[in-house]
């Protein structure tokens, strides 16, 4: 009796320490090959007034930074990809469509569309990973809207539903653990790729472990893991002949990932979607994204407990000398990897050296650069994170290093 007691004491003591607290309000997994349409937001829009209205007001976050302006090494780093053509920064979700139809980067497959309209991903869950082949324009015809009710509730507003299946495979068996309000935005907001022969849009990982950024690299370094048999590039570097990997949107690996202050506390809803209560007393999210610093309410009640001056410094000047640590580093390190990129293409200009004399330091630039650009597109500027941001900063520079001493070395 004694011993079955402290026994369940302990089990209890265990679920208390391993189950987080969100654990109540996991998310469905869509079901594909169901025969269902897409129900639009106009469609929910006498029922979850709202919710429809505040979905619209994302057309108030409409500016678009030119990152290309802003940052002028990234035409060396991201030299012969896109990105080094036609670079703006995010705004609101009710720009998609129009962003994607308007950017100067090539897109010439339907997978391009994966997180931009749920007329595509219910095209994916109906006629399976084919569809991620089609042709861009063939896909556009049938898109009637941007990000929308289904892409997070499939027909069933109100529930989380996971509609994009690349992100239940995301997360294997830590599906169920992850509250639904950082899964639903984690299906767009995360880093993934266009597997080489399939084009399927895919993660690099299949947990929350293998998350981490030096997991990530070393699966895109495993020829093995591909159906090419190679490590895996979105594009290879004209000048210096290094295959590279192009980091897109890690908000969900940041946020969730090792160093978060705030990963077992707060979902990205609890920070982004402000509550609202209505005159009867009824609860319900804002669907107008925005920053946790606009939202003064979310601030005096909730982040103030801690964030206020004497335990920590207020959320703005916290979040500001955070975000001025972050961008100060990342530019000191882009301008470090763009230094590198110019030697290498000299010494490859040259004509003197072998692939196989270069092909330690093409790594090194290679595995330096994921790292500062894992940092450099992740959307929050290093406040989900700084920890985990600071130390991909601190391991792209000394990889960089490393190149600059190996090609140093070969050329000296
Ligand atoms: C179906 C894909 C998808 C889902 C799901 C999604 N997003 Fe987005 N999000 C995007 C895309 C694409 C953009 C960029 C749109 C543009 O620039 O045209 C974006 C932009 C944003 C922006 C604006 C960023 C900026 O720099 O101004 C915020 C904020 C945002 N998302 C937050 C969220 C949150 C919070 C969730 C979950 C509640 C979420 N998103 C779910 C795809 C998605
Ligand atoms: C503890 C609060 C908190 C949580 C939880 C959180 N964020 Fe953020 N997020 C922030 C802050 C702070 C910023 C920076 C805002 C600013 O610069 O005004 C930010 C910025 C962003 C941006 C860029 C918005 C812009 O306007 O530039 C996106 C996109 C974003 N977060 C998505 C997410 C996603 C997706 C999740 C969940 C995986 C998440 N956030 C969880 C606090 C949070
Ligand atoms: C980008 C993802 C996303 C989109 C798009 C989205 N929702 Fe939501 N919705 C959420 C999240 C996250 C919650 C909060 C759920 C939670 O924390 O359990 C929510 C909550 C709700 C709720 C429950 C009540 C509330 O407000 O908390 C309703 C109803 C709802 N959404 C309807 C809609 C409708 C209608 C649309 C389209 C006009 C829509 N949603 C679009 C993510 C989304
Ligand atoms: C229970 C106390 C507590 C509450 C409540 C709290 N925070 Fe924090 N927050 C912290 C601590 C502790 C840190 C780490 C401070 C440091 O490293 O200097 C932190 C850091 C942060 C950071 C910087 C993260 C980083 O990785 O550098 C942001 C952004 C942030 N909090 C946002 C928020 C927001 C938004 C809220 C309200 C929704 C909030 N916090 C509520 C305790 C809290």
């Amino acid at each position: 009796m004694k011993k079955s007691l402290s026994l369940l004491l302990a089990l209890v003591l265990l679920l208390a320490l391993a189950v987080p607290a969100y654990a109540a309000d996991p998310a469905r997994k869509v079901e594909t090959k169901s025969g269902v349409t897409v129900m639009h937001a106009a469609d929910w829009k006498e029922e979850f007034p709202s919710q429809y209205e505040t979905w619209l007001q994302n057309s108030e976050n409409d500016e678009i930074v030119d990152y290309l302006e802003e940052y002028p090494y990234l035409r060396t780093l991201y030299e012969g990809y896109g990105f080094a053509i036609d670079y703006g920064s995010a705004r609101g979700h009710y720009y998609d469509v129009e962003d994607i139809e308007a950017t100067g980067r090539p897109h010439p497959l339907a997978n391009c569309w994966t997180c931009k309209t749920p007329d595509f991903t219910n095209m994916v869950n109906e006629e399976g990973i084919e569809a991620y082949k089609k042709d861009w324009t063939e896909v556009q015809a049938e898109v009637t809207e941007g990000i929308s009710c289904y892409s997070c509730h499939a027909n069933t507003p109100g529930e989380i539903t996971v509609t994009h299946t690349y992100w239940i495979d995301a997360l294997g068996d830590d599906f169920d653990s992850v509250a639904g309000a950082n899964l639903a935005c984690g299906q767009c907001h995360n880093e993934y790729y266009f597997e080489p022969e399939t084009k399927a849009t895919t993660i690099a990982h299949n947990s929350l472990e293998s998350m981490a950024p030096e997991t990530m690299l070393a699966f895109f370094n495993d020829g093995s893991n591909f159906s090419t048999g190679e490590p895996f590039a979105d594009w290879t570097n004209p000048r210096t002949g290094v295959r590279m990997i192009k980091v897109q949107h890690p908000e969900f690996e940041t946020f969730m990932g090792a160093g978060s202050q705030h990963a077992g506390t707060f979902t990205c809803a609890d920070c982004h979607m402000a509550k609202q209560t209505a005159e009867d007393g009824t609860v319900t999210h804002s669907h107008y994204l925005t920053s946790p610093l606009d939202n003064e309410e979310l601030i005096a009640n909730t982040c103030s407990l801690c964030h206020n001056g004497s335990l920590q410094p207020e959320l703005k000047d916290q979040v500001a000398a955070v975000q001025a640590e972050i961008e100060e580093l990342t530019n000191a390190v882009g301008n470090q990897l763009a230094d590198l990129t110019e030697k290498l293409a000299a010494a490859v200009e040259t004509g003197e050296y072998t692939d196989e004399q270069l092909a330690e330091v093409r790594q090194l630039a290679r595995d330096a650069q994921f790292y500062w650009d894992f940092v450099f597109v992740e959307n929050a500027e290093g406040a989900h994170n700084s920890a985990l941001s600071r130390d991909c900063l601190g391991k792209a520079e000394s990889l960089c290093a490393d190149a600059v001493s190996a090609l140093e070395a070969l050329t000296a």
